[in-house]
């Protein structure tokens, strides 16, 4: 069978590591990349025998640097069946109507786009765990931020088990992304913003429609993941125990016991990925605190840590995949996701 023909336009935080994990699934072809500034990402692709190719205006200053381009994005779209997006918030739109829409509307093209853009660039917001059929319908798709993505993993899979009448959760956000000189961590917890509901809540709705889910953020000096502190009113009581068997069914959540390993922090998530040798010291699970779980009637409370940088990977893969209508997805996909980009497999 072909294999599904991608592009990933932006090579940065996250466009860098869909690009990576596309190259490894057995049923997709990277076809290549789009790059705007010729650096050290560049030489990267290159050593990793990725094609790089440019916008027009940009095809000199890559070659003043002795650097080769296969083309420019025009090039690139023509050879593709599906782009994924990974321009900075704000880009993707500027990306659709400048090159992608004709072709989408000559059905020639489908696009993913990322959580940094409004949900109307695309037909659809994504889910794996919460709407993965919608895709089958759709030609373009958003896959919701980070927050959002660990936020609808967990309430999907409670609201399929026990049904769920409300959330409100505080978002603990990490400042800035590690690679990033331009903005730090500074000396300072800053409300973002300083009213409830943050946006978070509404861009859960953008999947959710129906959910009563309010939010609050702040923003913390640290680069390595989010925390989340959820609360949840169920539709039936539950126990510490019920949740806990639930949640062991889905590979995307990882319920780690903080007393027993020791794993008490952002930090040591971090560092026991590295010792796991995982890529980029990737964690794309969501990651909850065992021992944080409290339950009393129907509430629940608990607190889950998000790997900024590559939660959305697996989900930009099942979203290919639901775009190009493979057999057996989602299920089929889903599992084959996990299993190529080895998750679920973290200490447990
Ligand atoms: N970082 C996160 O934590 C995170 C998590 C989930 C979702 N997202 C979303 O994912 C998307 C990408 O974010 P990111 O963090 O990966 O961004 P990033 O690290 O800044 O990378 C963006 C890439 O887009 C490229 N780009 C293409 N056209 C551009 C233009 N006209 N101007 C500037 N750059 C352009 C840049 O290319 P060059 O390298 O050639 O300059 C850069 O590699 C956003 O929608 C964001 O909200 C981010």
């Amino acid at each position: 069978m072909s294999k599904i023909r991608v592009g990933v336009n932006g090579y940065g935080t996250i466009g860098k590591r869909i690009a990576d994990a596309v190259a490894k699934m057995p049923d997709m072809e990277l076809v290549g990349i789009v790059k705007v500034t010729p650096d050290y990402g560049y030489l990267v692709a290159e050593q990793k025998g990725i094609p790089v190719y440019t916008i027009k205006d940009r095809i000199d200053k890559f070659k003043d640097k002795g650097f080769k381009v296969e083309g420019t994005i025009e090039d690139l779209l023509e050879q593709i069946e599906i782009i994924v997006d990974a321009t900075p918030g704000g880009y993707g739109f500027y990306y659709k109507e400048k090159y992608y829409e004709k072709l989408i509307n000559k059905g020639k093209l489908k696009a993913i786009y990322q959580g940094g853009e409004k949900s109307e660039v695309a037909d659809i917001s994504f889910n794996a765990y919460c709407n993965a059929e919608e895709a089958l319908k759709a030609n373009s798709i958003r896959i919701v931020s980070c927050n959002t993505t660990g936020l609808l993993r967990v309430i999907c899979v409670l609201n399929n088990a026990f049904g769920v009448e409300k959330v409100r959760a505080t978002i603990i956000r990490r400042a800035a992304d590690p690679k990033e000189d331009k903005r730090g961590p500074v000396n300072s917890v800053k409300l973002n913003p300083p009213k409830i509901p943050s946006h978070h809540a509404l861009d859960v709705k953008t999947v959710m429609p129906n959910i009563d889910i309010e939010t609050a953020a702040v923003i913390v000096p640290t680069t390595l993941m989010h925390v989340h502190s959820v609360y949840m009113v169920l539709k039936t009581k539950v126990r510490v125990d019920e949740i806990i068997d639930e949640l062991s069914n889905y590979n995307r959540i990882l319920v780690i016991d903080a007393e027993k390993t020791g794993i008490d922090s952002t930090a040591k998530i971090v560092e026991a990925a590295r010792d796991l040798l995982r890529s980029r010291y990737d964690i794309p699970e969501l990651i909850i605190w065992k021992d944080s779980i409290y339950t009393r009637e129907n509430e629940l409370w608990f607190l889950q840590a998000v790997h900024q940088e590559s939660i959305v990977v697996p989900e930009n893969i099942d979203a290919i995949r639901g775009l190009a209508r493979t057999d057996g997805y989602p299920d089929k996909s889903i599992k084959l996701t996990d299993s190529v980009l080895g998750i679920g497999k973290f200490l447990g």
